[in-house]
């Protein structure tokens, strides 16, 4: 009997045969452990010399890492096991060799995972992240579902800039130039009129020159929006929004999320209400006494851990090289040498950024949009997300509504994520008066015919309203404590990258 290993607990005593990969082996000349994986989960499987054995004993072996099998034998709970069980094997065969696989379990470096981007995320950590991706994408689209918006999807191929000219990628269409979407507000803004309630939910592509931690050049988006709704209604659907997502993750994930090492509690004490603080307050919480000690405490306490890391890699490196020590302590003691000097280099890097992150902090300046180290700053002073709101309207996107109070600022939104993440949402109220909207075209040296039909919303029973977009990845980054999005998605875009 085919069996998934996520299901082995409802064949305890039976015999049943596993389908998977050789994920790690290791043998006593006796008896062989593989480590099989099957992408459900992991099992280790038993090989005992006997004459029952015998036929694959020394195939089972010599297996190379990532060999794929059928494995068959009687299933036994065992709570000191990967997954709860343990398999005690009669049978093997092999179905696909594999030699030399690239990713040993020793540490390599990003540049070569990236590479091997194909056979990377067959390693745990990868399985773990992309497991959570996929009920994110699911939870995305089944909170719009259940609430009554309609789903609507949007172009690809669009023949304006959606937010900015500078990050816009060209194809040439039969002779014309278009773009690549960098969003799909403006359609589901046309969608709004007709429905009410939709959305948007795709591939979207910046040709962002930045190399960062939180940018891609193609990532996810979903854009909900909503007719008859003002900045506040908008910011009140993202914060129920986020809190089914961080819900149902937490509900779904804990083991996948402990696996990463995530600081489950941090998730668990995102509750309603989020942060709410203007731009204007947000300018002067960077200027304030509370960043300034955050930081420099922040400074000791990476100078601490580099002198720590420092001493580690000189005294493993002594050990590693005296006499007489055994070939597998060695080999240990290098792998966790090179993991310590990625660690350092990293925390170098910081300890010469803080001092920098500080300046800007101390010396923002009102009308400046939020840089990356600023909402690093603001959203590591709240253990909920913030809502920034009113930003300069010269600093963001043409179709957002001019406050009424005061005309330097927009009716718009970030929802900066906790711990140091920041923007994971972008979001507005709309302008929703022709003339006004007119103006900012103008304004942004857009050229108004591109926008006719963008416009004629706005002639045609034109209403408040409003909506957001949310990235999958740095969404993704938040809930599973990553560094980095490049490992939130498949096959990662960024500047320079795109292999494989
Ligand atoms: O703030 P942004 O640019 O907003 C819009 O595109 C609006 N049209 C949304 C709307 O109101 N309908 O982007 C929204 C979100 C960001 O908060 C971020 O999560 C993600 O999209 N994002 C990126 N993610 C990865 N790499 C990039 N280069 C990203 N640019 C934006
Ligand atoms: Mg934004």
């Amino acid at each position: 009997m085919i069996a998934a290993i996520k299901d082995l607990h409802q064949h305890v005593g039976q015999t049943v045969t596993l389908q998977g990969w050789l994920y790690n082996r290791r043998d006593s000349g006796k008896v062989a452990f593989l480590i099989i994986r099957d992408g459900s989960g992991l099992c280790q499987c038993v090989v005992s010399k006997s004459p029952e054995t015998e036929a694959f004993f020394e195939t089972a072996r010599r297996l190379g890492q990532e060999t794929s099998l059928r494995i068959t034998g009687k299933v036994i709970a065992n709570e000191k096991q990967i997954g709860g069980h343990e398999l005690e094997v009669s049978g093997l065969e092999v179905v696909g060799e594999s030699q030399d696989y690239p990713i040993t379990p020793k540490p390599h470096g990003i540049e070569f995972l990236m590479k091997n981007r194909h056979l990377h995320f067959r390693s745990r950590r990868q399985w773990h992240i992309l497991r959570v991706r996929s009920t994110l994408v699911d939870e995305i689209r089944g909170y719009f579902n259940r609430n009554g918006y309609t789903l609507i999807d949007t172009p690809i191929f669009a023949p304006a800039a959606g937010e900015g000219a500078q990050t816009l990628f060209e194809v040439d269409y039969f002779g014309d130039p278009v773009y690549l979407a960098q969003t799909g507000q403006l359609y589901v803004e046309t969608a709004c009129m007709s429905h009410g309630k939709v959305y948007c939910f795709g591939p979207t592509f910046r040709a962002e020159k930045s190399k960062t931690r939180r940018h891609l050049t193609e990532f996810w988006m979903v854009e909900p929006e909503i007719a008859f709704a003002d900045l506040n209604d908008v910011v009140n659907v993202a914060e129920d929004f986020i809190c089914s997502i961080v819900d149902r993750i937490l509900r779904d994930h804990r083991e996948d999320l402990e696996f990463l090492g995530r600081d489950i509690a941090a998730l668990e004490r995102i509750r309603k209400p989020f942060v709410r603080m203007t731009y204007s307050e947000a300018a002067d919480l960077l200027h304030s006494d509370k960043a300034h000690k955050m930081l420099e405490a922040d400074l000791e306490a990476k100078r601490a851990r580099a002198e720590a890391l420092r001493k580690m890699i000189a005294d493993k490196d002594a050990e590693s090289n005296q006499q007489g020590v055994k070939q597998w302590k060695k080999d240990k003691l290098v792998a966790e040498v090179i993991e310590h000097r990625e660690e350092l280099e990293e925390v170098e890097t910081e300890i010469r950024n803080i001092p920098h992150h500080m300046e800007l902090a101390a010396n923002f300046e009102w009308g400046k949009d939020l840089g990356g180290s600023d909402e690093t700053i603001i959203s590591r002073l709240s253990e909920q997300p913030t809502f920034v709101t009113h930003y300069p309207r010269a600093v963001k996107a043409f179709y957002m509504k001019k406050n009424e109070q005061d005309d330097r600022i927009a009716n718009n939104f970030d929802m900066l994520a906790p711990e140091g993440y920041g923007e994971v949402i972008g979001g507005s109220q709309r302008e929703d008066s022709y003339e006004e909207l007119i103006a900012q075209i103008d304004r942004e040296g857009l050229d108004r015919a591109d926008y006719e039909w963008y416009l004629d919303l706005r002639k045609y029973g034109t209403v408040p309203h409003g909506g957001f977009g949310l990235g999958v990845e740095r969404t993704l980054s938040w809930l599973c404590g990553l560094k980095h999005v490049r490992e939130t998605i498949p096959f990662p875009r960024m500047m320079g990258k795109f292999y494989p």
